[in-house]
């Protein structure tokens, strides 16, 4: 493995240089104030910069500090929250805000171990916030720095492992020049977002082609190597959008998942996929509208297809005319359909409400 210094340390000067002269400018960066890197860095862990700015905008501007979010309503967080997926990040920042309040007087931490202990933060996002607004030495290791890493030096370690995070959290570690921890993250995370790309890199332009061990041995395209353990597990669910004059039934989704305490739908879920013909005959279909006395059914989306990290929701959506009130539906509230769009839902809700009520 090549060994590079601290001080005289020529890797981080190449790649600070590089970053000087090729970083975007996002609003994130021009700043040393935690809560706010924390907020970007939340809401950038599973999305892209160019879908994250919007959310990230309005929401600082709602929120613009850690007691503003503290004492908001999560319904309300949720609602900002509306179409970025992976909604425990909502919830956890909600929660994280509370404790800070609670345990902080208000006032973020900023030292790693402190960061560590609240809710959502990793050691990922620690090492983010800690760097960028106290230069503190820690690395930040994501999906661009294993990329970037695993080809420059060659490194066949999966990623997707313990061990491969270990590895190239140390390796991380020893490259960057500490007196300067805070640009050398960014760098480095930009480097494999803009430069060392996925996929064919344009490696003509690299500042790293001389010694990079990848496209030294042509195999820039092997790497990072992934395990790949993750089995997709499929899910069926059929929602019933019900016409009861103007109004409708939705319910807050309970359980652990990640859609809990987003709105939706009276739903039934099966264990394969089924047609309405099939699901007409389930125990669950006959709770919820007993002999179908009054109703017509109409399916509104068949079979809308949803992939998550370790999931593909399958989404039927029925309309269904209803004259009478039912029993079955007093768990569910009733509300008016134009009121709809105030409630927080999730993606498969958001494209029938888009679909069916514009
Ligand atoms: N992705 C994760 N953190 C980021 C940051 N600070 N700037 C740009 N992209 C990022």
């Amino acid at each position: 493995m090549k060994k590079t210094e601290n001080r005289n340390n020529p890797f981080s000067d190449r790649l600070i240089s590089w970053y000087q002269i090729n970083k975007r400018d996002l609003p994130w960066r021009n700043t040393t104030d935690p809560y706010v890197i924390w907020l970007s860095e939340i809401i950038l862990q599973q999305t892209r910069v160019n879908q994250g700015m919007d959310y990230f905008l309005r929401i600082i501007r709602q929120f613009p500090d850690v007691a503003s979010l503290a004492s908001a309503k999560e319904d309300e967080i949720l609602k900002f929250w509306q179409g970025l997926g992976y909604y425990s990040r909502a919830r956890n920042l909600h929660t994280a805000a509370k404790m800070i309040v609670r345990d902080y007087n208000g006032k973020m931490p900023t030292d790693y171990s402190s960061l560590l202990k609240l809710k959502g933060i990793g050691e990922y996002t620690a090492a983010a916030i800690a760097s960028f607004s106290q230069n503190s030495p820690h690395p930040v290791v994501d999906g661009n720095v294993f990329r970037f890493l695993s080809r420059y030096f060659g490194i066949a370690e999966y990623i997707d492992t313990s061990k491969g995070k270990k590895v190239f959290t140390e390796i991380a570690e020893n490259l960057m020049d500490k007196e300067r921890a805070g640009i050398f993250n960014q760098a480095i995370m930009e480097f494999g977002a803009l430069q060392c790309v996925p996929g064919q890199p344009d490696c003509t332009v690299c500042p790293f082609s001389d010694s990079c061990t990848a496209l030294l041995e042509n195999k820039v395209t092997c790497y990072p190597v992934k395990q790949n353990k993750i089995k997709l597990q499929n899910r069926y669910f059929h929602y019933f959008h019900i016409v009861y004059g103007t109004k409708t039934y939705i319910k807050k989704r309970v359980g652990q998942d990640i859609w809990r305490n987003l709105y939706e739908f009276p739903m039934i879920e099966t264990k394969e996929s089924m047609s309405f013909d099939e699901l007409r005959h389930e125990e669950d279909f006959k709770d919820m509208f007993g002999n179908e006395k009054d109703m017509v059914f109409k399916q509104r989306i068949v079979d809308k297809k949803h992939v998550l990290t370790h999931r593909i929701l399958h989404a039927n959506f029925y309309e269904v005319q209803m004259k009478h009130e039912s029993e079955a539906l007093k768990n569910f509230v009733c509300v008016e359909d134009k009121e709809l769009d105030s409630f927080a839902v999730h993606r498969l809700m958001e494209v029938y409400l888009k679909l069916t009520l514009d």
